[in-house]
């Protein structure tokens, strides 16, 4: 079993540059099988979901090279294949498989997704979207068996903004006959960036980004080459950790506009920052100021930085409230935090945050961004030794994040036991 183990206190310095993001990664990787001919994904996050999604493209019959941050994908031979076991159960994201394999295939068999299991994560409003083009949607025996003699363009309104859904749907429409519009579409930066490698291989989606996407259907799609945006998850767990040890951290390759508000909360507690072009410094202060956090869909305050953002209320002076409309249970962080001596108590869908100091502790990550709250956690405390366990979820989601937060100074390493 492998653990973090972190000697916090030290403030981070320096400057550290954000990869590729993985939540766009793991469904531009499925959307590949699309095409007819290769793929070239640059600015590829080097994380274990991506491996597990290569292997999946594999299974298939794809021949996949990856070397370093560039992934290329050459779809051409790819087959048909029943996936009801195997890598597809390591991944939440493979439902994305069903979207791209009925868009390519018009049949699919993908067993039930794994991945973080914070809470339940329903994904009727996938099923909802491949039913209103014309797929028969059974779920035998945990796989979902999707088929359908044509796809057929049609309008579509989410029940919930979902990220997984909206982008399902533009899979399967993309090679669907006609058009089809998704009304209360999901916003998040990685719906558009889907979006683009879709029309770079010759779709044509209008809208993504918007409540409302139009979609017409095309017949055939070809290889492309394209970059993924950088990971706004990973940047702003970097931001909150430059301010919780009070340190001084240039965050590179970012866009800021992704951050704003994570960056308008941050100036509301104290924080120093300061935005460039495509980077964002975070100058930490000496006192932080108590503040309420909504979670909500894009734009609003993102739910996977929710965790993050407790471990830095800590940090902060009299009481905080953290609540998140978009997980409603989403605080398996809590109890490792309360181990470590802080005062959090949950309350429906809201933590309640009183400021004060940490302590080390054996802790457990549950989830990856419960591990990069812990992480965060063991970074300000500067007496004892935290130790993380539960190393496999945080590997999922932070590139290289031991040997960047070693180069910005923290005391950090990865134990074997
Ligand atoms: N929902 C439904 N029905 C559905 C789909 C979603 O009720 O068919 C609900 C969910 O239960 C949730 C809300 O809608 O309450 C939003 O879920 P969404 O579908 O948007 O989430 P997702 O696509 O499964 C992605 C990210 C998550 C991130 C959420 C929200 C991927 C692979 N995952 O999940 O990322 O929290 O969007 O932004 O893109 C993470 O990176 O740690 C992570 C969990």
């Amino acid at each position: 079993m492998e653990k973090l183990m972190i000697t916090g206190g030290r403030p981070l310095q320096g400057t550290v540059s954000i990869s590729g993001a993985k939540n766009s990664a793991i469904a531009l990787i499925p959307a590949a099988i699309l095409a007819e001919s290769e793929v070239i994904l640059d600015n590829l996050p080097l994380l274990s979901d991506v491996a597990v999604y290569s292997e999946i493209l594999e299974e298939l019959g794809a021949t996949v090279a990856w070397e370093g941050s560039q992934m290329k994908i050459d779809p051409s031979s790819i087959k048909s294949i029943p996936m009801p076991n195997g890598p597809v159960k390591k991944l939440r994201a493979s439902y994305y498989m069903m979207g791209a394999m009925l868009g390519r295939f018009k049949e699919a068999i993908i067993g039930l997704p794994g991945g973080c299991n914070f809470e339940p994560r329903p994904i009727d409003q996938h099923i909802k979207g491949f039913e209103a083009l014309g797929a028969t949607v059974t779920n035998e025996h945990g796989a979902i068996h999707l088929h359908a003699k044509e796809l057929r363009g049609n309008k579509i309104y989410l029940d919930v903004s979902s990220v997984g859904a909206t982008i399902n749907i533009m899979l399967a429409a993309a090679r669907a006959k006609g058009a089809t519009i998704i009304e209360n579409a999901a916003k998040e930066p990685e719906i558009i960036d889907v979006a683009t490698l879709l029309n770079s291989m010759g779709a044509i989606i209008k809208g993504a980004g918007t409540e409302t996407i139009r979609i017409e259907g095309v017949s055939e799609l070809h290889g492309c080459r394209h970059s993924i945006i950088p990971d706004r998850i990973q940047a702003g767990t970097y931001m909150i950790a430059a301010a919780a040890t009070r340190g001084n951290v240039l965050i590179d390759n970012v866009i800021p506009k992704h951050m704003e508000a994570l960056t308008a909360k941050m100036q509301e507690m104290g924080i120093g920052i300061e935005e460039y072009d495509e980077s964002i410094r975070v100058l930490g202060t000496p006192r932080y100021e108590h503040v309420d956090v909504k979670a909500l869909v894009y734009p609003g305050f993102a739910t996977d930085l929710q965790s993050p953002m407790t471990s830095l209320l800590t940090q902060a002076q009299g009481v905080s409230v953290l609540s998140d409309f978009v997980y409603s249970n989403r605080f398996k962080h809590v109890p490792e935090l309360v181990r470590m001596g802080a005062k959090i108590r949950v309350e429906g869908r809201s933590a309640i945050i009183e400021g004060g100091r940490l302590n080390a502790a054996k802790v457990k990550a549950a989830d990856l961004r419960a591990g990069a709250a812990l992480v965060i956690a063991g970074l300000t405390v500067s007496e004892g030794v935290t130790e993380v366990t539960g190393v496999e979820y945080i590997d999922r989601g932070y590139d290289h994040l031991v040997s960047n937060l070693r180069h910005l100074g923290a005391d950090v390493w990865r134990q074997t036991e």
